[in-house]
């Protein structure tokens, strides 16, 4: 057990535009061991994962592995010699079957034609094996996050990996998916699989870690054995400074209605009754929490509020106005902001720089403008502000978001929701990916708007945040209100769990 399965040794990587994403870095890992790389946003851990697994190449430093120097040039060596990654943002193909994303370039043949019949057996089987529960028919673009990480994970293991490396695979999911993950990660563990883990989560770390190796600004701080450890020393090790993710709030003080939702229906185009009778008020001034197992309606709340649908039914009514059948360009104008879920599809133009991504929302009204011309002078003025207040990392706002690592892609699209000076605040899982200090830092932020008078929805599954950061709390199941508390104090996590999971539902208002 106590064999070296791997070693990292002064790994620098220099990006062609000049980033220097590691330096010297040194990372061992024990055979059959779950290592986690922590680390804050832009640390440098996806790069050095890149480089392990052959996607990028190193500018300098030697890898070992299993006792050899390791010179694979390129992904199909790595999986060749056991080593398997689940990147940080998915790579499957969406329009086909989940045994076809699978065995994608590996499929076995019955001369010149693939063999289907053996492909679904053999990724049926795979999946039993290790207790991964998927179809393998299903299409990949109707199955859940969660589901899609198994079909990730199954990928790997289907090439023979040994060293598994996932980059923030619990990013994504709920509490119940990440606990199955967990699970499955041990039993992996069990039977002799070596695994490194990245993670923002102190906590899950903890549960089911041997070992954290931090990075800070590219460098190794160092390695520790997490038993024993308590969760204030990880945290101090991981960004040099306590962090207690702790809210420091005064008492809200509500002011006059901002915005009713009222019977709000939305079915979706596969027939699915998304939102179901929601009916709810916000005031200005209140953080209204919104929780509930993922999958529930609480995006589609979000995105009906936001103009996305043309056939929802019910009224919206922002500021005395049925907003319902807006387009989202007039929702926009009318000073309602949106932090999406997925950063990806619907955050970031990744091929657009980065100070273009901050302003894009207000590119077309007077700020930017001098005599009607786009003022370049002013808008980097701006940018640089934004970069600075939200500790964005980049070196040069010219750079493309696409370049960002994950968690500052995700700043971006905070910065520029925030700073557009919204009425009203819809922030959609708003600290996915996310390193504890920058977390903090959003939380005060959003506790900032609500004290400034802004009204605030926050969706999250994660029900800590909810807790932490909600003046009243919405639970949704199965796209209905299943209860509502004013005052967040008279309610638990467990309680809450509860209507999350169906158990139990308030009666309707009269
Ligand atoms: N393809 C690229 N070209 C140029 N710079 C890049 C590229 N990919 C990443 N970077 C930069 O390298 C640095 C490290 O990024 P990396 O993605 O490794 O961070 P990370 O630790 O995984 O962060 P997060 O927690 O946000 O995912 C960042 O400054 C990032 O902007
Ligand atoms: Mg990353």
């Amino acid at each position: 057990m106590d064999r070296e399965l791997l070693k990292m040794e002064h790994i620098t990587k220099i990006y062609p535009n000049g980033v220097i994403a590691n330096k010297d870095v040194n990372l061992t890992v024990k055979e059959g061991e779950i290592h986690a790389l922590m680390g804050e946003n832009g640390a440098g851990k996806s790069t050095l994962m890149k480089i392990l697994f052959g996607d990028e190449e190193k500018t300098e430093g030697t890898i070992y592995y299993q006792g050899k120097e390791l010179k694979a040039a390129g992904s199909a060596d790595a999986i060749r010699l056991g080593i398997g990654m689940v990147h940080q943002h998915f790579m499957l193909v969406n329009s086909l079957r989940v045994y076809e994303n699978v065995i994608l370039g590996m499929e076995p043949k019955k001369g010149a034609l693939i063999d289907r019949e053996k492909a679904i057996e053999l990724v049926r089987e795979t999946a039993k094996k290790y207790n991964l529960n998927v179809d393998p028919m299903a299409v990949v673009g109707d199955i859940s996050v969660g589901l899609k990480q198994k079909v990730e994970i199954l990928k790997v293991l289907l090439r023979g990996a040994k060293l598994l490396i996932l980059d923030e695979p619990t990013a994504v999911l709920t509490p119940q998916e990440t606990q199955e993950l967990f699970e499955q990660l041990l039993l992996l563990k069990e039977s002799g699989h070596t695994i490194i883990f990245i993670s923002h989560k102190i906590r899950e770390v903890m549960q089911i870690c041997d070992n954290i190796t931090v990075l800070r600004g590219g460098r190794t701080v160092g390695t520790m054995p997490v038993k024993n450890a308590t969760e204030e020393e990880i945290s101090k090790f991981m960004v040099g400074r306590d962090v207690i993710l702790k809210v420091q709030k005064e008492k809200p003080s509500f002011g006059e209605l901002l915005l009713e939702v009222k019977d709000l229906n939305y079915t979706t185009r596969e027939g699915r009754k998304a939102l179901d009778h929601v009916s709810f008020r916000l005031r200005k001034g209140q953080i209204l929490g919104v929780a509930g197992v993922e999958g529930n309606g609480q995006n589609e709340l979000a995105e009906a509020i936001f103009g996305f649908y043309k056939n929802a039914s019910g009224a919206v009514i922002y500021k005395g106005e049925n907003i319902l059948g807006k387009s989202i360009r007039e929702i926009r104008d009318l000073g309602i902001s949106y932090v999406p879920e997925d950063r990806i599809k619907t955050g970031v133009a990744e091929n657009v720089p980065i100070w273009g991504n901050l302003v894009s929302d207000i590119i077309d009204d007077g700020r930017l403008r001098t005599r009607r011309f786009l003022d370049y002078k002013k808008i980097h003025r701006m940018t640089e502000t934004l970069i600075r207040d939200f500790a964005i990392l980049c070196k040069d706002d010219g750079h493309l978001a696409g370049m960002l690592s994950g968690g500052n892609m995700q700043k971006v699209v905070i910065a520029r929701e925030f700073s557009s000076d919204p009425q009203l605040l819809i922030a959609n899982q708003p600290t996915r990916g996310i390193d504890v200090g920058a977390n903090e830092f959003i939380w005060k932020k959003i506790v900032e708007q609500r004290d400034a008078g802004k009204g605030i929805i926050l969706i999250s599954a994660d029900l800590n945040e909810v807790m932490e950061l909600s003046d009243s709390i919405l639970v949704m199941c199965e796209g209905h209100v299943a209860a509502y508390f004013e005052d967040s104090s008279q309610v638990d996590e467990y309680e809450l769990g509860k209507y999350m999971l169906g158990l139990k539902r308030q009666e309707a208002e009269a």
